[in-house]
């Protein structure tokens, strides 16, 4: 155990090939030694280890059995049959990765090399897994929630809430690659929805509203082109979201993709600067790209709808 310890912490660094590591060593820990042989109030110090391992690397769903099972070393009271595999065998469930090796290689498997831009997403598929980890932490779950992820593409984010309990719908455009529906069947991600969203139009409705709505690496503003959505647009779209589609303790989460050029002798890299007088407020200072958390009641706010 020791020595599957020991390569847990001689990996600082986070990178994609110590996410995946890390996160193996730690499940093979559990796996072996208590999955199958129970837990002693001895192991109380190596499974804090284990539950702090897993929630740094986002694994929530694991470090929430095993801070369960701690906290039951703790009191002394039962464990409960959520963190158990049967109740009759009265065995600890068996955890899994966040991602495993196959299901990245099945990724990895669909790429070919006369495919379109976004196949660069399925060749280095664990590369942008580590790369939306970071979104998944910045627009973090305090509860289990009912998610809907705009503008999936390979749907990563969909599938980190998916795996670590959460309820999820995807939504994209119908002009996809068939390939990024393959994708999402690999990931387990089966509520789809394709739909294109247009400014001043109002979004597809759903028969549930959601507590998280994440868009991540945002393109449906066309903020590339001269038509960008300005503030007005943006208003729109909120109002929609507000309305229709959000929870009343609900958030959206935009992680904006980046305009990067020089506007009037300034980066603006929201392109315009009503755009930035908007979301300043609701921007994520420690965020690593710019991204703005809108609760409902910030919406309500904004539009000043009271
Ligand atoms: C840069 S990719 C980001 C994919 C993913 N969210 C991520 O972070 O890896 C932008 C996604 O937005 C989708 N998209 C672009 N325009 C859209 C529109 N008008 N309505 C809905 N989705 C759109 C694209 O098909 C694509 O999947």
């Amino acid at each position: 155990m020791n020595s599957l310890l020991g390569q847990m912490n001689n990996n600082p660094q986070f990178g994609g090939y110590y996410f995946f590591a890390s996160n193996d060593k730690a499940v093979s820990v559990w796996n072996i030694y208590f999955h199958r042989g129970g837990v002693f109030r001895s192991d109380t110090d190596i499974l804090k280890i284990l539950a702090g391992v897993f929630r740094h690397l986002s694994n929530d769903y694991n470090a929430g059995i095993v801070e369960h099972v701690l906290q039951s070393l703790e009191t002394g009271n039962g464990i409960d049959e959520a963190c158990l595999d049967d109740s009759s065998s009265g065995q600890l469930r068996r955890l899994h990765p966040l991602i495993s090796e196959n299901r990245q290689n099945s990724v990895k498997d669909l790429y070919h090399s006369d495919g379109p831009f976004y196949f660069k997403y399925l060749r280095e598929f664990d590369d942008n897994f580590v790369r939306v980890l970071t979104d998944y932490r910045e627009a973090s779950a305090v509860k289990t929630s009912s998610v809907l992820d705009i503008g999936t593409g390979l749907g990563i984010l969909p599938y980190m809430y998916l795996q670590n309990g959460h309820s999820v719908k995807t939504l994209d455009i119908a002009d996809v690659p068939k390939e990024f529906g393959l994708v999402r069947a690999i990931l387990g991600l089966q509520d789809h929805t394709e739909f294109t969203i247009v400014k001043y139009e109002a979004m597809v409705r759903f028969d549930v509203r959601f507590d998280i709505i994440t868009c991540s690496q945002i393109c449906f503003n066309n903020y590339a082109d001269d038509d960008c959505w300005r503030s007005d647009e943006w208003r729109f779209f909120l109002k929609d979201l507000h309305d229709n589609l959000l929870t009343e303790d609900g958030f959206v989460w935009l992680g904006f993709n980046h305009f990067n050029q020089e506007v009037d002798g300034r980066i603006l890299e929201l392109r315009y600067q009503d755009i930035h007088d908007l979301f300043e407020p609701y921007m994520d200072p420690d965020a690593t790209y710019k991204a703005a958390r809108l609760h409902k009641s910030d919406i309500a706010d904004l539009l000043q709808l009271h």
